[in-house]
């Protein structure tokens, strides 16, 4: 990629703060397109005021229509409803199937050979929905990557140390049945369950499972968007500059950890291609046991909507 082309769809707060990472982070010249007329227009005009203390010469392009977008990279669905307190993910499920029809439908006609990534919830749903209705889309999910985040500034708390030590992945669904992978999770390399006790690490993995919704209680009448923000960038930085890092992406099973035809959140590695290779991770039996809810809960997800 020369200098690439971003497209965030959805300038609600999520795709706002992803738009004003990337561009602090350099990533590209970033369309931010938004059905609500000229929100995406304000939104980037505020975002690109902000540059000379930034330093940065990366512009946000607000637009109206599609139709302004030269060919994208890379696209980020955000658009969609977001969850409000006391909704669950699912409950989302039939009015954001909606809106990824539409999308998918013109990204595949005007922007098919893009990698796209889906943020908007149910993650795991809708990929899998983007993937079964276009089977060329190259399309993938957030899935539990912003879990994975969340699960190591936990870990880090508890320890009482830099973020920077704490590594943790989450595997599964993006909703209360993630699976936080314990026995893999470390500080400075040391396992955490050499470091931190038992009750510790179950308070560890209970915050971890209920971040999302826990903020959600508190904003009221939107989800997190932040963090959201930061992990969104760090997958699209490792697109753009090929970084190949390993991030719990929602993508396609094709025998994957015993899977088909289903999407899960695996540890996959992206890259400029997007996702390159899924990795097996071993699982001991709790673990295996709780993936298999996940496939199962994902397999009623999808046979609700087909
Ligand atoms: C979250 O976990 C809303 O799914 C989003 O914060």
């Amino acid at each position: 990629m020369a200098i690439p082309n971003i497209l965030i769809i959805g300038a609600g707060a999520v795709g706002a703060f992803s738009a004003a990472v990337m561009a602090r982070r350099q990533l590209g010249t970033i369309y931010l397109y938004d059905v609500v007329e000229d929100l995406s227009i304000g939104r980037a005009m505020d975002i690109n005021q902000a540059s000379p203390y930034l330093s940065t010469d990366t512009r946000v392009i607000g637009c109206n229509s599609l139709d302004e977008v030269p060919a994208a990279d890379v696209v980020v669905i955000t658009a969609g409803r977001a969850r409000h307190s006391g909704m669950t993910r699912l409950d989302l499920l039939r009015q954001n199937l909606a809106v990824m029809e539409d999308l998918g439908t013109t990204i595949m006609s005007t922007l098919p050979q893009a990698q796209v990534l889906v943020v908007t919830n149910p993650v795991d749903v809708l990929t899998w929905f983007m993937k079964n209705t276009w089977p060329k889309m190259n399309v993938f999910g957030l899935g539990c990557s912003l879990d994975a985040l969340r699960f190591c500034y936990f870990i880090a708390e508890a320890f009482g140390g830099s973020v920077d030590s704490a590594r943790g992945m989450v595997i599964g669904t993006h909703n209360e049945d993630m699976i936080p992978l314990v026995n893999h999770a470390t500080v400075g390399g040391v396992p955490v369950r050499r470091i931190l006790g038992q009750e510790a690490i179950e308070e560890i993995v209970r915050r971890t499972r209920s971040a999302g919704t826990t903020i959600t209680q508190r904003l009221k009448s939107h989800s997190g968007y932040y963090a959201a923000a930061h992990v969104i960038t760090q997958i699209v930085e490792s697109i753009v500059f090929n970084r190949l890092g390993i991030f719990p992406l929602s993508v396609g099973c094709r025998g994957h950890y015993g899977y088909d035809g289903i999407c899960l959140a695996l540890p996959t590695v992206v890259g400029r291609q997007g996702p390159e290779r899924i990795l097996e991770i071993d699982l001991d039996e709790t673990e295996r046991r709780a993936l298999d809810g996940c496939a199962l809960s994902m397999q009623e997800a999808i046979g609700s909507i087909q």
